[in-house]
């Protein structure tokens, strides 16, 4: 029987929440920026949380716990891809795992390339980790946006040591395929290069699309990938701080274990005991009935962006994130600023995700068709 969709909660209660998408702005603004959703928790969540809380269990995660094994079985399950447990490590959240996976490979000044439009931290995760950003924006075409191979063969080429890849990738909802993670994969072979691969958002990968983990793509993948991901998007973890760093051949998995101890203890026990519910079996449905939700609320944003003079969208094949041109909407290089004072709508700065984020806004459409079409309704009048 197909799922039913997840009902995502009021915003009367919504906006008692204390996290940073309510807690931004004042009560007349819809927030639909940053990347947390809107939903009730999975109920093998809520009740393992509730058990750590009332026996007071809220001290430091053991070197052992049952994550690694459910991360595995949970990649086996969905995505028909077999993890070795005893190759998954944990830290605090996959921006610090892509960090330390970077300053591992890495030595200062070396090029890292990154492929704007994407996920502004990304620029500031390079240099964090000592290195300097190689950017290859990816190919705009009018169906979608693909990885620009020879460009990164060319950074490579001059240098460049390392990659950070996004798969499925932040902003645009792009599902690389196999094909080119297979490709990517050989450039970095023949390049002596690493791709370290956030994949925080593949649970979120639409119904009938295929999704490829980067490390699953081929062997040249697997001896030249690291992943990082997490249960935080999916099922709106993040505050709880626990990523999994994930290795598929002997290589990268020694360069994953002599990364400082201290790495792993920064791993949030309750993002670990979340993590467990979340990929255990018992929560596949709530999984399910959050796809059908955002496949519902995909239609929703394609029918707003259909109504509004200017703007233009592709549906994202991934994740609850809209990228949309705004550049034809008579506004200026930064429409979300126009949008935040005229429609009481708070959207993502698109040029924060690079220059080719000029006229852009990200729409976060994890949250009730009501507040998605409200927010339309807003914008239009606005313009
Ligand atoms: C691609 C991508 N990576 C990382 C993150 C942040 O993850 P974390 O909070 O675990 O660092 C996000 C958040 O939206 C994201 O979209």
């Amino acid at each position: 029987m197909a799922a039913s969709p997840l009902i995502a909660l009021p915003i009367e209660q919504l906006r008692r929440r204390s996290s940073t998408k309510w807690r931004t702005y004042a009560d007349d603004v819809l927030p639909l920026f940053v990347a947390e959703s809107d939903f009730e928790l999975a109920p093998a969540i809520t009740r393992v949380l509730a058990q750590a809380v009332a026996s007071g269990d809220t001290g430091y995660t053991p070197p052992r716990h049952a994550y690694q094994e459910t991360f595995a079985a949970f990649h086996e399950r969905r995505f028909g891809v077999a993890v070795d447990p005893a190759r998954v490590r944990t830290t605090g959240d996959v921006v610090m795992g892509l960090v330390e996976i970077l300053r591992g490979v890495i030595e200062p000044g070396d090029g890292v390339v990154i492929t704007p439009p994407v996920y502004p931290p990304f620029f500031d995760t390079v240099t964090e980790a000592g290195g300097t950003v190689s950017a290859v924006p990816l190919l705009a075409s009018a169906t979608g946006w693909s990885l620009d191979l020879d460009g990164i063969e060319a950074a490579f080429r001059q240098g460049a040591r390392a990659m950070l890849l996004c798969n499925p990738h932040n902003p645009t909802g792009t599902v690389h395929s196999r094909e080119t993670l297979a490709a990517l994969a050989s450039l970095a072979a023949q390049y002596g290069a690493w791709i370290v691969s956030d994949e925080i958002h593949a649970p979120l990968v639409r119904p009938g699309v295929t999704y490829t983990p980067f490390l699953s793509a081929s062997d040249e993948a697997a001896a030249r990938g690291f992943t990082v991901t997490s249960a935080s998007k999916a099922y709106n973890l993040a505050g709880l701080k626990t990523a999994a760093m994930v290795t598929a051949a002997a290589e990268p998995a020694k360069i994953l274990s002599a990364l400082p101890m201290e790495v792993e203890w920064r791993t949030g026990l309750f993002g670990v005991l979340a993590g467990i519910a979340a990929y255990s079996e018992e929560s596949d449905a709530w999984l399910d009935s959050l796809l059908v939700a955002l496949e519902q609320n995909r239609q929703i944003v394609a029918d707003g962006v259909s109504t509004i003079s200017g703007a233009a969208h592709l549906v994202p094949d991934a994740g609850y994130l809209a990228w949309i041109n705004m550049a034809d909407a008579g506004i200026d290089r930064d429409p979300s600023r126009y949008l935040l004072h005229r429609a009481k709508v708070a959207l993502n700065s698109g040029p924060t995700f690079g220059a080719e984020g000029e006229g852009y806004v990200r729409m976060n459409f994890a949250t009730s068709p009501e507040i998605l079409r409200e927010a339309f309704t807003r914008i239009a009048a606005a313009l």
